[in-house]
Formats: C-alpha cells, structure tokens, sequence
C-alpha cells in the first residue's frame, strides 16, 4: 500500500508533459485525428461524460484513454464475453466501456485498493443502468486472487480479464490469471510499451515514473514473449496492451 500511495504522490508532483503517455504515435495530431475522428463523434454519452470528470481529477494522467475504451469496447463484443474481471478501476472508464459491451446479465468482478475514486464513477454507471454487472471489491488484488484459486470453483472461468494496476505484479498476476481465464479467454495487459520506454537506450531521459517501473515490464514482456500456454498480440493502442489468448 504505501509504495502505492508514493506512486501516487509522485504523479502528483509531475506535470503532464512530464508523464505524457496518452499516446504513443509520431504526432499528437495524429491521436487528436484518432479522436476527433473516429472516437469522439461516437463515444456514448455515458463514457463522454466519466472521461470529462476524470479530466478533473489530479491524476487523470492514469486513467485508461478514449480510443482504448473503445477498443475494449469491441474487442469485448467480437468475443462475446460474459464473465470478466478487471484489476486497478480508478475512476471507472475501461470498467463502464467493458460494462457496456457486456448482456445484461454479464458479470465484471473488479478490484481496487481505492473505492474513493471508484465513487467518482459510481453515479454513471448506475445512471447508464450497467452497475448490476459490477461487483467491486476493495483491497489488494493478490490476496483476491489467491482465495479464488483457493476456492477452486473460479478455474478457468473468466471470458476476459483487464489488468491495469501495479506493474511489479504483473508477472504474479499472470500466473494466477492463467488459471482463471478459460482456454479460448483472453487477458489484456495495459501499459506493456510503458510510453516507448521499452525500446529507449539505456542513457535515454525519463521521468523517474518511467525509469522506476521499466525494468518491470520489460521482465513481464520478457516472460510473456515465451510462454507457451499463450498466444500474444502486442498492440501499441494507448500506452500498449498486451493480448494474451489461453491456448492449454
Ligand atoms: C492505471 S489505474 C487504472 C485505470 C483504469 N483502468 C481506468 O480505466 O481509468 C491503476 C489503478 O490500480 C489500482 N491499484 C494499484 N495497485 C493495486 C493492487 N495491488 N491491487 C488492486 N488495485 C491496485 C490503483 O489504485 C489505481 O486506481
């Protein structure tokens, strides 16, 4: 908890040109274009109005981007998911665009240390009446996974699981999410290119957010990259997601 909450204390002191990772294109008229374009003459009214709010907030630099919601969004429909689970919801944008893409009687089991920022949140998803799918649960996701794999009744049920947390866990997660999500399920790791940094020379500048947590997901990708009970698509869509299908 408390490496969380220095973390977080971090990104407060940083401005966010500092911490730009919204994007990982050549240009930012390129992502405005993206936007402009393709996400914001149709982002629904419900995911317009949790981003707006979100802006406000001091650190509306982690939350998860338009163009990405609306890629889970579909990816979330082309799968038929019905049973999901998210890590790490902060005010809720990728938890109400996977809500939203769900039937109504899917199921998104997410976690967070903080439900104060989930609160943000909390009224649009009711008012965009997807708030019955939700179980949210506060608290350290480690110790919430374990007593699953514990229970034994979650093995290999999960349709999609969404991790966007802390990023020296990813390698635990992963191990403990292969056993939840079905064969055929899907897992999607956010942040894997870390604003471009995986591929930066050692000697490149970096905000001390970047250069504290690289070394971590670039050992997760590392691992990922070889394992075979996986198949993995790297797709460079906000600050990178991962895609990693159960194949055994
Ligand atoms: C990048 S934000 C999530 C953004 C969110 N997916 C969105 O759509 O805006 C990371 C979140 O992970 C949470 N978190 C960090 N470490 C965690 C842990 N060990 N267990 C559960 N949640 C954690 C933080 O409180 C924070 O809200």
């Amino acid at each position: 908890m408390e490496a969380i909450s220095e973390t977080k204390t971090e990104l407060t002191n940083l401005s966010g040109q500092e911490f730009s990772r919204r994007s990982l294109l050549q240009s930012d008229a390129l992502y405005q274009y993206i936007l402009e374009t393709g996400v914001y003459p149709r982002e629904p009214e419900p995911l317009k109005e949790l981003r707006e709010i979100t802006e406000k907030h001091k650190w509306n630099m982690i939350a998860t981007p338009a163009d990405e919601s609306q890629f889970l969004n579909m990816l979330l429909k082309l799968v038929n998911a019905k049973n999901t689970m998210e890590i790490g919801v902060f005010t809720g944008c990728s938890l109400l665009a996977t809500a939203m893409a769900l039937p109504d009687d899917g199921k998104i089991l997410a976690m967070d240390i903080n439900r104060e920022d989930y609160e943000i949140g909390l009224p649009i998803i009711e008012k965009a009446g997807v708030a019955h799918k939700i179980e949210f649960r506060e608290g350290l996701a480690m110790p919430i996974l374990d007593q699953m794999i514990a229970n034994g009744k979650d093995h290999g049920t999960f349709d999609f699981i969404f991790v966007d947390a802390d990023k020296e866990n990813y390698i635990n997660y992963h191990e403990r999410l292969i056993d939840l999500v079905k064969v055929g399920g899907l897992i999607g790791y956010d942040n894997t290119l870390w604003s471009g940094s995986v591929a930066a020379p050692p000697d490149a500048p970096m905000n001390y957010i970047i250069k504290k947590y690289k070394d971590f997901v670039l050992e997760f990708n590392k691992a990922i990259s070889v394992d075979p009970r996986i198949e993995i698509c790297m797709l460079p869509v906000g600050d990178g997601i991962t895609l990693c299908r159960r194949v055994i």
